[in-house]
């Protein structure tokens, strides 16, 4: 039996990748490396029990390259994230989150195992109440610049529930708040790993608006705790918000990473990216009544994800 990760390359699918290889299990990762690298998995790729399959999720044929697993459980992770890739990959986006979720979800029905969707805080749009709670519907402009993220994910979910209804597919939906942790891409150009980086080569940090744009931030192995809380205990096709309780302004942000850096590397003032929401954090109830709590606090995380990146960079250099 096997578990099947897709976007098995990015941050979240490796380190899952990782811990379930070290538990003993067989994994078959899935990515089409659009933005995952394949040089991060050189910690996984001749173990045994892991077998890649390089392909988009969208293909017809991956359905065919599976049919004779036993799939235990699909982690549905697959997606092109990042802000800046909104105008540069924005139709892949849309086509991963619809097309490709469809794929994976008939997959997961025909294999009859259950199914975690990786769904997002970008549902919730700008907020117009915080904290969000999972019955907020959102505040989202269907024609904006961060509309196929957004909307692509609000999709994933309405496309989850729809499985869950008509074929009873035992799906899970985990609305993810700001993860950041070791394994992610050097490509990655979301806030945690872009601050870690420039701040390692003392370059300038720079931060939108007055610095007080507000966001949540969770360490990975909190994450995966809530994916594990959802999948044991949770109810289908139900979204169950991942996230800490607790939002950082960016520019606090920004002087912790220079500080445990030991950077000299200035924080600069840069316009924002359109549509950016100020804040969102989000109401965890619903996943603490499932047992959940975090374990991490914000300076543990980051100094476990820097001295990643500082050993990722010293052996990429070596
Ligand atoms: N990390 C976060 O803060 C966060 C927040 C909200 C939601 N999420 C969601 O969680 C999931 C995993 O996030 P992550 O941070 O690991 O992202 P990531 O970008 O690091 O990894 C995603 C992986 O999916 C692969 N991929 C993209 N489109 C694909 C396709 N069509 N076919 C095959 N592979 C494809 C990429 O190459 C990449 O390796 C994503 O769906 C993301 O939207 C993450």
């Amino acid at each position: 039996m096997s578990t099947l990760i897709t976007g098995c390359a990015g941050g979240i699918g490796l380190t899952l990748t990782q811990k379930l290889l070290e538990k003993g299990e067989k994994v078959i990762g899935v990515d089409s490396f659009i933005t995952g690298s394949e040089s991060n998995m050189h910690s996984v790729f001749a173990h045994p029990n892991f077998t890649l399959i390089s392909m988009r999720i969208e293909e017809a044929e991956l359905t065919e390259t599976l049919k004779d697993e036993t799939l235990k459980i699909i982690y549905h992770l697959a997606c092109p994230t990042g802000v800046e890739n909104l105008s540069l990959i924005p139709e892949e986006m849309i086509t991963s989150l619809t097309l490709g979720t469809m794929n994976i979800l008939r997959i997961a029905t025909d294999h009859k195992c259950p199914i975690l969707l990786a769904s997002s805080s970008e549902v919730y749009g700008d907020p117009q109440e915080h904290p969000q709670k999972e019955s907020y519907p959102g505040h989202v402009l269907t024609t904006s610049v961060r509309a196929p993220y957004q909307e692509g994910k609000r999709m994933t979910e309405t496309i989850g529930a729809m499985f869950y209804r008509k074929y009873g597919t035992q799906v899970k939906i985990a609305r993810i708040f700001n993860c950041y942790g070791p394994n992610y891409s050097e490509k990655d150009i979301r806030v945690v790993p872009k601050f870690i980086k420039l701040a390692l080569n003392n370059e300038p940090l720079p931060i939108h608006r007055d610095g007080e744009t507000r966001r949540a931030f969770i360490f990975i192995d909190d994450l995966l705790e809530g994916f594990k809380a959802i999948l044991e205990k949770g109810e289908m096709a139900e979204p169950y918000n991942v996230g800490c309780p607790d939002a950082v302004p960016i520019e606090a942000l920004a002087k912790l990473i220079i500080q445990l850096t030991g950077s000299k590397s200035q924080i600069i003032s840069a316009p924002p990216p359109e549509d950016e929401p100020r804040f969102r954090v989000p109401d965890v109830d619903k996943l603490k009544g499932l047992g959940w709590s975090m374990q991490w606090t914000l300076a543990e995380g980051l100094e476990k994800t820097i001295a990643f990146f500082k050993e990722y960079i010293s052996q990429r250099d070596s």
